[in-house]
């Protein structure tokens, strides 16, 4: 299984990784792309699609190397009595998944790498974080 995931972030000289580790497994490493903090579909692209896949059902070409399979993204609201849930999804993009009591959140911690991101400008981490969940309430099935 996967030892430590690894997201990196490509642009120009820019190197950002993120990660953690996992007792008894292999390396996993997502290049990602520096995007526009604006585009929620371009950055959920890039970040989210490897594990999430591109439609948002939790089967995106990385989700086979992981413990965990990742969240349906397009059941968010539906999980939650058909309201989407905006603040628990801004915490868990900031903070990550509350961790379960016995092995490691297979969900990277995003605000840290977004930090990092612009480093001119930490606080579009925010911008960055409120417009990928305005691309995943847009994908929200009824
Ligand atoms: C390395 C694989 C991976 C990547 C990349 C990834 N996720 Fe996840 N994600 C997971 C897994 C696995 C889970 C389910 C387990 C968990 O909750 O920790 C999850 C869960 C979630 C959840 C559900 C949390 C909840 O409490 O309902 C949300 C929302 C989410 N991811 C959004 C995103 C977004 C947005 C991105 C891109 C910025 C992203 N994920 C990138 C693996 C990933």
């Amino acid at each position: 299984m996967l030892k430590s995931l690894s997201i990196i972030a490509l642009a120009g000289a820019l190197a950002i990784s993120a990660g953690y580790a996992d007792q008894n497994s292999a390396k996993v490493v997502i290049a990602v792309q520096k995007t526009g903090p604006v585009n929620g579909k371009q950055m959920y692209t890039s970040y989210c699609a490897p594990c999430h896949g591109m439609d948002g059902r939790g089967n995106g070409p990385v989700a086979p190397a992981l413990k965990q399979k990742p969240a349906d993204l397009t059941a968010i609201a539906k999980n939650n009595g058909g309201k989407y849930p905006s603040s628990h999804i801004a915490t868990v993009l900031e903070y990550g998944t509350e961790l379960p009591a016995h092995g490691t959140a297979q969900m990277p911690v995003w605000g840290p790498v977004f930090g990092r991101m612009d480093q001119q400008h930490p606080d579009q981490r925010l911008l960055r974080i409120s417009n990928l969940s305005q691309y995943l309430r847009s994908i929200q099935t009824k």
